[in-house]
């Protein structure tokens, strides 16, 4: 088969899938359900085959993404697959200097910090990232009726490792470039859309059939500041894939006072951290967009009783949601029992079959 007949064939069989029709609001067997970080970390099956392997390397090798991708869909049944990678593979793919340490995170050699620093973030092109393109082929491939997100980093997000140069709890050398020289941080965020969109372009043309942007730490900004600062790079991204009519989700942590402004952006999907209740979330979003959350990934280390009692209050706080696609507030915990999440997700479809 072409390739594009692939990417046909992958988004064709996959249409009618709850998750698909979740997301565009349209009636569902059962609430669909997936989970941020389904593939990697909890399961052994993963630690097995990513063994001697750096994380970033790994996302390189199409047959071992192939293979990490399926292994939760396999376990648990999961109406949706992400595809296995991290929001720094584009940045690296560009020639951006870092690494992902264990038990860190991405750490970039030389932080963002000036203009001259900037040139160094060239345009994406699909060639920079092939194994991506034959990853998704093969795993549409393999799919069969059940969808594949891709995803990406959000321009902030991204724009907090680079200036900050790893991780970081209160964003201070990321808010004083935003505040302090604002033409530069525009310019920054600005860039980061355009290799953003282009790493979601990669993963639609080569047939995934949605999409999220993380935008995990956007939390730490008030309100004004990410409608200023943030939410126009954002919108640049939704903008430049939605002729693709894929569904876009767009998730934060601690983003309970941005979810309206997240929505706004262009997203046809609002995740939910588990800080606010679904049917306050939809208040916050307003009508003509999915959600999606949000159980507490810590609820998962507690006695089954109380797992189904916390899925129950999610359940019965999203029964009034035009479009609901059931996940954590954020992504598995490491050490969460992967039978644990097998046993959610068997719940979930039950409680909710019509
Ligand atoms: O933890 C694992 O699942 C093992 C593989 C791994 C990933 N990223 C996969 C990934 C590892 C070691 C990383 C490094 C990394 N990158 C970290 C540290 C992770 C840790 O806890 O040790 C972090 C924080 C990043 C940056 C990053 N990557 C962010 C902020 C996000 C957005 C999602 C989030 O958690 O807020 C990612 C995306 C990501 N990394 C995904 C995967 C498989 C895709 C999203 C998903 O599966 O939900």
């Amino acid at each position: 088969m072409s390739e594009r007949s692939h990417q046909q064939t992958g988004r064709t069989a996959a249409h009618d899938s709850a998750f698909l029709r979740a997301c565009r609001r349209e009636p569902v067997p059962h609430t669909p359900v997936w989970f941020m970080r389904q593939a990697g970390r909890s399961l052994p099956e993963y630690r097995k085959v990513r063994e001697g392997i750096p994380m970033l390397e790994s996302c390189m090798r199409p047959e071992l993404v192939t293979e990490i991708t399926l292994q939760p869909v396999r376990r648990h049944g999961v109406d949706a697959a992400i595809f296995f990678s991290d929001i720094v593979v584009p940045l690296k793919a560009i020639g951006v200097d870092l690494d992902i340490k264990p038990g860190v995170g991405p750490v970039v050699a030389e932080p963002i910090r000036t203009r001259a620093d900037l040139e160094r973030l060239r345009p994406l092109e699909p060639t920079d990232v092939p194994y991506v393109t034959e990853a998704i082929g093969m795993l549409t491939a393999e799919l069969g009726a059940t969808p594949l997100i891709g995803f990406a980093g959000a321009p902030f997000t991204l724009a907090s490792y680079l200036i900050e140069g790893g991780p970081s709890r209160t964003y201070e050398n990321t808010k004083a470039m935003m505040y302090g020289d604002p033409q530069l941080w525009v310019d920054l965020v600005d860039r980061l859309a355009d290799i953003t969109a282009a790493f979601l372009r990669v993963q639609i043309e080569a047939g995934a059939s949605a999409v999220q942007l993380f935008d995990s730490w956007a939390g730490a900004l008030a309100p004004a500041d990410y409608r200023r600062h943030v939410m126009p790079a954002s919108a640049k991204v939704f903008d430049a894939v939605a002729e693709y009519g894929v569904p876009r989700i767009h998730f934060g942590v601690g983003t309970g006072e941005l979810l309206g402004l997240m929505g706004e952006a262009g997203a046809d999907v609002v995740g939910v951290d588990w800080r606010v209740p679904l049917d306050e979330a939809v208040r916050r979003v307003g009508p003509g967009k999915a959600l999606q959350g949000n159980l507490d990934p810590t609820v998962l280390f507690a006695p089954r009783q109380a797992v189904e009692t916390k899925t129950d209050e999610v359940l019965a706080a999203a029964a009034g949601l035009e479009g609901h696609v059931f996940n954590l507030g954020h992504g598995v915990m490491p050490t969460t029992d992967p039978d644990a999440l097998t046993r959610l997700v068997e719940y979930v479809h039950e409680r909710t079959a019509r």
